[in-house]
């Protein structure tokens, strides 16, 4: 197995050192080698450092703010004390790379079967390439974070990003400064159901 895949984890602290531009470069470049359906690759990124944090974090802030009050996503209350903690972890950061579906269908519509399978499709490609990101900061000698939180201030990240698409997630990336255990995986035998169709497979 690739020792990336070994040795990525979700990286929550972060030193204060600065990630050179070429790493970041290559992580996005292993982003975009990302399989996509139909070829569309449907990514757009958008890096965040320094002095533009600031800006983006107040957006974040605000729409968590707003949440407690008015909650574009009242049944996820629990996990908004979560959210509230990705930020810090956003605040802490050297970077931080907003994900946008530059083909996403607007999130307040009801799709349609096919627009669906679109939507659902293009995620597929997106999560590849922020898989491969991930893995690739952790070859590099990175850490990061996948951040799905960012739907907590949809409307605030979305207002203060400016870009055609939807946002779809955000990565934090930095130089780790914990060293988290392996979170406990779901056992192969208790997901995995073979199914015999008399092709031979070695022991
Ligand atoms: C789609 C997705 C969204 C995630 N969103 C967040 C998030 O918003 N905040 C956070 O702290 N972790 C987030 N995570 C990280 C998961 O909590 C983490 O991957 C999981 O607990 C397994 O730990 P590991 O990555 O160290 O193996 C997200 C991961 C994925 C794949």
């Amino acid at each position: 197995m690739l020792s990336a895949i070994i040795n990525r984890r979700s990286i929550r602290k972060y030193k204060s050192v600065d990630v050179p531009r070429y790493m970041i470069e290559e992580i996005l470049q292993s982003g975009i080698l990302a399989p996509s359906s139909k070829n569309r690759q449907p990514w757009k990124f958008i890096v965040v450092t320094g002095d533009a944090k600031k800006d983006m974090l107040a957006a974040m802030e605000k729409g968590l703010i707003r949440e407690r009050e008015l909650p574009f996503l009242p049944e996820s209350a629990q996990y908004l004390g979560g959210a509230e903690y990705t930020l810090k972890i956003m605040e802490q950061a050297p970077v931080v790379i907003f994900i946008v579906n530059s083909l996403g269908l607007n999130i307040y519509s009801s799709l349609k079967p096919e627009e669906r399978i679109y939507e659902i499709c293009n995620a597929q490609s997106i999560g590849a390439a922020i898989e491969n990101m991930a893995l690739t900061a952790s070859e590099l000698g990175l850490g990061s974070l996948w951040i799905c939180d960012t739907y907590f201030a949809y409307k605030e990240l979305s207002d203060w990003l400016n870009a055609e698409g939807e946002l779809f997630a955000a990565m934090t990336v930095g130089y780790a400064d914990e060293n988290p255990y392996t979170r406990p995986r779901k056992r192969l035998d208790d997901i995995v159901e073979w199914r015999d169709c008399g092709t031979k497979i070695l022991d």
